[in-house]
């Protein structure tokens, strides 16, 4: 058995980004508060917890007095509300989110209703459907807008950063399909992240080579979720996993070539334990 590990893996410059600003205001404050989670990987959590992070889920549980935002972004409702109280406001959104929020917010100016491909539940969509004001809508499923008997005459069609290039394009063309004869124009803009759609190309070139892909990263990330839907949409066994211990040494047995590929969010350690774990199988497979 032989295990291949994708050109790139680990941390994206966004993750990096917004750990060292972190990292600046534990040594400024000591014990400091995130909006909600930094990274959506639970043995970072733990790490950051171990460091003095904390996670609070909304403002009114903040006891310090400043407050990080975490890459994935907020609503704009989110800051002012933080200014009103006087907190500090620590921000690492990722340029690429940014970006995608002023995206939205110029469109809503303008006049144009949003619509967002990505998960309604995930913060970094809901941080930008807030951009949109009262004109923005977020699905998956370009069906779901035709519960709205008003369209407006113009729309904006983004998407969430982390999702797979051929999935908006596929949503686009069905929302065209649907809803062109319905509106007056329509303007379709990339916000997709490069890193990712990098990682999506590199780790289906190696999904196509392999007998079985391991994808790493927190079952909550959403680049890492996606990563597994490609690679297991070209037809190869893939297993997503958090850690190195939910590795079962049966998934290996008679595999000549297996593939790792790993979440934007994934810590280098989680990666180097997974590499670990999968070369004693390989040692006692090939032993056996
Ligand atoms: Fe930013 Fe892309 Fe990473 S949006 S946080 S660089 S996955």
């Amino acid at each position: 058995m032989q295990i291949r590990k994708a050109r790139e893996t680990g941390f994206c410059f966004g993750v990096k980004r917004a750990l060292k600003i972190l990292e600046e205001a534990i040594r400024e404050y000591g014990e400091i508060e995130t909006l909600g989670r930094m990274v959506h990987n639970q043995q970072m959590v733990d790490n950051l917890s171990k460091l003095g992070v904390r996670v609070v889920e909304n403002l009114d549980h903040v006891r310090g007095n400043a407050v990080v935002i975490p890459s994935h972004g907020v609503r704009p409702q989110v800051i002012e509300e933080l200014k009103a109280r006087r907190l500090g406001i620590i921000d690492t959104t990722c340029p690429i989110v940014r970006k995608a929020q002023l995206t939205v917010k110029e469109l809503s100016e303008k006049g144009f209703g949003v619509i967002i491909f990505g998960d309604p539940d995930h913060p970094e969509v809901k941080g930008m459907l807030g951009w949109a004001g009262e004109r923005g809508i977020a699905t998956l499923d370009a069906e779901v807008i035709s519960k709205f008997d008003k369209l407006p005459r113009h729309l904006g069609l983004l998407s969430q950063t982390t999702r797979d290039p051929a999935q908006f394009a596929h949503f686009a063309n069905d929302f065209i399909s649907l809803f062109l004869p319905r509106i007056g124009e329509l303007r379709i803009v990339n916000t997709l992240c490069d890193v990712c759609k990098r990682r999506q190309a590199t780790a289906m070139e190696l999904a196509r080579k392999v007998n079985l892909m391991m994808v790493v990263g927190g079952r909550n990330s959403a680049n890492t979720r996606c990563l597994a839907e490609v690679c297991s949409s070209i037809g190869v066994e893939t297993h997503h996993v958090e850690t190195a211990a939910e590795i079962e040494d049966n998934w290996l047995k008679g595999r000549g070539l297996v593939g790792v590929t790993t979440g934007t969010s994934t810590p280098d350690q989680v990666i180097q334990q997974v590499m670990v774990k999968l070369k004693k199988i390989k040692r006692s497979l090939d032993a056996a």
